[in-house]
């Protein structure tokens, strides 16, 4: 049912933790199934990089194996570069997911982009194309399953 990759990323998740004085933080829930998930960044104040990113997920086991993919994929990235790493590049880095579990790659991209407004709004700045997120992404599940 699942990849190799997925079961790694499951059993041995990468950037587990929190970063104390993080640049943002960023917290999503799906109310449907209880998850929640929170991206932390440590984001360079020059060259807008992320050096450091870690999560928490209480949730299932894709959720888990996604948020500890999408750390990975924008680690050494720009904020910009960030932006792009979407749901679906997070799903193609572990190899697929099941239709069933497509949702809980969302958290995983909602969470980056929560910590991303977060660094926004404490910074006063503007990212191109990020917009507020959603605390929860039920509604945005919905809209996927149809
Ligand atoms: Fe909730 Fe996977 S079942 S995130």
């Amino acid at each position: 049912m699942y990849s190799e990759k997925v079961m790694d990323h499951f059993t041995n998740p990468r950037n587990v933790g929190e970063i104390e004085n993080a640049s943002g933080v960023g917290t999503v829930g799906n109310a449907k199934c209880g998850d929640i998930m929170r991206i932390y960044l440590d984001i360079d104040e020059d060259t807008k990089v992320i050096k450091d990113c870690k999560f928490k997920t209480f949730g299932c086991g894709a959720a888990v194996a996604t948020s500890s993919m999408a750390t990975e994929l924008v680690m050494g990235k720009t904020i910009y570069e960030a932006l792009e790493v979407t749901n679906k590049a997070v799903m193609e880095a572990l190899d697929g997911l099941p239709p069933v579990k497509v949702h809980c790659s969302l958290l995983a991209e909602e969470a980056i982009h929560a910590a991303l407004w977060d660094y926004a709004q404490n910074h006063g700045i503007v990212i191109e194309g990020l917009s507020e997120p959603k605390a929860d992404i039920h509604e945005g599940e919905e809209e996927n399953e149809e």
